[in-house]
């Protein structure tokens, strides 16, 4: 909560103004978020979605073409409904494995807990609640087969691509040589596309954008006017980067708790979220400068969308 004070102030008395896209996922933005994934234009999930459902015996032969036993991980489980397909495969095939979802909501672990070995019957799961680096560390005490670990959904768009080699070296140094990484990257496409994908017609994404303020309101004790901004997406073609506005329509002041104020002018805007594409190529490069060898891509059928495998050396 102090935290989030820290960041929210620190992030409007900025110039230009941004909040962090981590704070976008209270209760009610978990459900904003799930509507998204369902919303016609977001496609990132129906492109996952479909590699998960016809290429799972190809997912299964590459991960035992390189070993002989391991054991799943999945970064921000979230719902695990891709995952399913890929579990509910390799439990079939009688393949030995524990199931290790990690995720930073206690709710998500608890539900997953509840509801997956009972649809997955077979299937060994044992929950982390927690920070995905630190969890990853307990998880070497627990198990000593190696590991293949999922991040799916592009959620590594959420990172500069500047900071994105950091991310991936510092998940190389929690990993042990032979380990293997599944990661979901979006990729460049026709710019309309991408763009009608954060500016859904429904306003859904408009609605996530604006909850980050409605959050700050009731969590902060704000009086922030939702009805005065606007939710604004760009996105541009030669960096990938798609990024998401909202934009002040009037000269307005925002109080923050007793004493706190902000001062927007019309016009002005505060940096919400990027949501980075890439090409294949730069994933590969970020494989190759962070301990990892590229081992095979998993693309969608329209080549939007790539899951790439790649081994830690
Ligand atoms: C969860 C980070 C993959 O950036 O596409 C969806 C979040 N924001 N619509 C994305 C999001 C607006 C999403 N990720």
């Amino acid at each position: 909560m102090n935290q989030f004070f820290q960041n929210v102030w620190k992030g409007l008395n900025s110039s230009p103004k941004y909040l962090e896209s981590k704070y976008f996922y209270d209760e009610a933005g978990d459900k904003i978020f799930e509507e998204i994934m369902e919303c016609p234009e977001y496609y990132l999930t129906n492109c996952e979605r479909e590699i998960f459902q016809k290429q799972t015996a190809a997912l299964t032969d590459k991960f035992l073409s390189q070993l002989k036993e391991f054991d799943v991980v999945e970064l921000g489980a979230g719902s695990a409904a891709k995952t399913s397909y890929l579990l509910k495969h390799m439990v079939s095939q009688g393949i030995d494995f524990t199931y290790y979802p990690i995720d930073i909501s206690g709710n998500v672990i608890s539900n997953l807990t509840k509801n997956l070995p009972a649809k997955i019957p077979g299937l060994i799961l044992h929950g982390l609640n927690g920070d995905y680096f630190d969890m990853l560390d307990e998880l070497k005490l627990m198990s000593d087969r190696n590991k293949v670990v999922l991040f799916l959904g592009s959620s590594i768009g959420n990172i500069n691509l500047e900071d994105t080699e950091d991310f991936f070296r510092l998940l190389r140094s929690h990993l042990l040589p032979g380990d293997m990484v599944l990661i979901g990257f979006d990729l460049k496409k026709d710019p309309q596309i991408i763009l009608a994908a954060y500016n859904d017609k429904e306003g859904i994404t408009k609605r996530f954008n604006l909850n980050l303020l409605k959050r700050i309101n009731k969590d902060l004790d704000a009086d922030f006017d939702i009805t005065a901004f606007e939710h604004k997406p760009v996105y541009d073609a030669e960096t990938g980067a798609c990024k998401s506005y909202l934009v002040s329509s009037k000269n307005q002041s925002v109080r923050i708790g007793e004493v706190g104020r902000i001062q927007f002018n019309k016009g002005e805007s505060i940096y919400m979220e990027i949501s980075q594409k890439y090409t294949v190529a730069q994933t590969d490069t970020f494989a190759i400068n962070s301990g990892f060898k590229p081992v095979h891509h998993f693309f969608d059928s329209k080549n939007w969308f790539l899951d790439t495998l790649w081994q830690a050396v």
